[in-house]
């Protein structure tokens, strides 16, 4: 399982293992700080691989916050595994997700339940969690803004199949365009769904004027995330709601 390291921003690294069968790449995210943050624990088969990925950049026992967006195996498949790595750490998601499904049979122990807008400061960096219903998905779903770099951590948003670059400037969208319209021919068919409170939360999440969007599959985006999140807007409403 090849998985590669590279920096998105200073002092964030994706760490990236691309599966070739489902032609996509799957990024955690480890942010260096006095108290290092890992977004997404990856999916539990992919364990090994991403440890030893995160050993490059800090050592795993060190890793003091271990957040994630929603159930499912890429964003929290590996959580116990983390916490026994990393025993001093404090695992986090939304509120729903703690109480619904988290702590009773994912977690080793009790996590963090966030509620919106509160915020994890980690030394130099300050995380605002943002309480995201259904979006991209699942009713416990949230993402994560770093507030002093203006990157969003953005889980399945702006998913991009393929072997691709860790960070680009140029569009992501027709990227975006194009594995949703592969999903919508197949048995991935409403990955992402579009329901009344999609376009309030992506609202949201552009007037918070990102500068780096870091999607869980894909190519991280840097430049004007506001412009980004409008395209990602429309292109949902035209494959997802029409
Ligand atoms: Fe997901
Ligand atoms: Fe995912």
């Amino acid at each position: 399982m090849p998985t590669r390291v590279d920096p998105i921003g200073p002092e964030i690294y994706r760490i990236s293992t691309y599966v070739e069968e489902l032609d996509l790449q799957f990024n955690q995210f480890l942010i260096r700080d006095e108290e290092p943050l890992l977004f997404h624990t990856g999916l539990k088969q992919h364990f090994p691989s991403t440890l030893e990925g995160v050993r490059t950049l800090v050592d795993p026992k060190e890793i003091k916050w271990i957040g994630f967006s929603h159930l499912e195996a890429d964003e929290c498949g590996a959580l116990r595994q983390w916490q026994n790595e990393a025993p001093q750490s404090t695992s986090f998601c939304s509120f729903v997700g703690k109480i619904v499904s988290i702590d009773d049979f994912v977690s080793e122990r009790p996590v963090r339940g966030m509620n919106d807008d509160e915020i994890i400061s980690t030394g130099q960096y300050r995380f605002r969690f943002l309480r995201t219903p259904h979006v991209p998905h699942c009713w416990e779903a949230g993402l994560l803004f770093e507030e002093t770099t203006k990157t969003l951590l953005c889980a399945d948003l702006f998913h991009q199949n393929g072997l691709v670059e860790p960070l680009t400037s140029s569009s992501v969208i027709e990227r975006f365009r194009e594995a949703m319209m592969t999903f919508q021919s197949g048995p991935f068919a409403d990955y992402l769904p579009y329901t009344s409170h999609t376009e309030k939360i992506l609202k949201r999440l552009k007037e918070l004027k990102p500068r780096r969007l870091a999607p869980m599959h894909g190519s991280t985006f840097e430049g004007d995330g506001e412009k980004a999140i409008d395209e990602l807007a429309q292109a949902m409403r035209e494959i997802l709601a029409e």
